[in-house]
């Protein structure tokens, strides 16, 4: 399977990038800044690109061909425009444009459904970002593509746990680290009961008690 990842230059993204090669996957790791690019050479092919050219995005996904796409794009309020929207919308519309149905969208709790759950506090901190990434995960649920956006709590770094969890319910809380995180992605990947899907994902220890009667999703 070949897989291409936006944003394998970030903290996520290289997790994934590293875990999805020792899987026997061929990855093309897509990211803007060259110095992390090169530090991913001989795991992955490297691709340099920047998502606010979209003809850019057609033009690498009508090349490379991969059977699926990942982004786990993100930059936050300080960009000019948000690639949280408008890159992902790049990546989602070349997808469509170039015939590559499987799409994983890396996305937010507070996002969509989820923001009715959200505290203030996020609310006020990251809420445009927020609003963004909703967009983008709706312009992605319109295209006619096998997509799953995948939710996760706060990140934070730390080594595998093995608690990663998935939820298909919009009042989950809690935080990920992001190498479980690139795990519950990778799990996805090829999961079909994962399609046209919405899922939320934290490490399940750190969910609060409340609400006592959510389920895990099983793939
Ligand atoms: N921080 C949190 O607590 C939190 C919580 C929930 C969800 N999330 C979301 O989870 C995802 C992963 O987060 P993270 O902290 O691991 O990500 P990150 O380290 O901030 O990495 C972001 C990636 O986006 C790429 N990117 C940004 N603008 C780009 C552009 N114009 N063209 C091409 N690539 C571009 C960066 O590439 P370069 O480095 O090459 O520029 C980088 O690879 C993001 O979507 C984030 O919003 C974060």
């Amino acid at each position: 399977m070949k897989v291409l990842i936006f944003g394998a230059t970030g903290r996520t993204g290289q997790h994934l990038t590293t875990m999805a090669a020792a899987r026997g996957l061929q990855v093309l790791a897509a990211g803007r800044d060259q110095a992390r690019l090169q530090a991913l050479q001989g795991v992955a092919d490297a691709v340099a690109l920047d998502l606010f050219d979209d003809q850019q995005v057609v033009s690498t996904v009508r090349a490379l061909v991969p059977d699926v796409i990942i982004s786990t794009v993100g930059a936050g309020p300080s960009e000019r425009r948000m690639v949280d929207e408008d890159g992902n919308n790049a990546i989602s519309n070349a997808a469509a444009a170039c015939g590559v149905r499987r799409v994983l969208q890396v996305s937010s709790l507070a996002c969509g459904d989820s923001r009715a759950y959200a505290s203030e506090r996020i609310i006020a901190a990251i809420g445009p970002v927020l609003e963004a990434k909703t967009r983008a995960e709706d312009h992605l649920r319109a295209l006619d593509l096998d997509w799953t956006i995948i939710r996760p709590g706060g990140l934070t770094e730390g080594e595998p746990t093995g608690n990663g969890a998935l939820y298909e319910d919009p009042r989950v809380h809690g935080r990920i680290n992001r190498a479980d995180l690139a795990e519950m992605v990778l799990k996805c990947l090829d999961a079909p009961g994962s399609i046209k899907r919405v899922l939320a994902t934290v490490d399940r220890t750190t969910l609060p008690l409340e609400p006592a009667d959510l389920r895990e999703f099983q793939l």
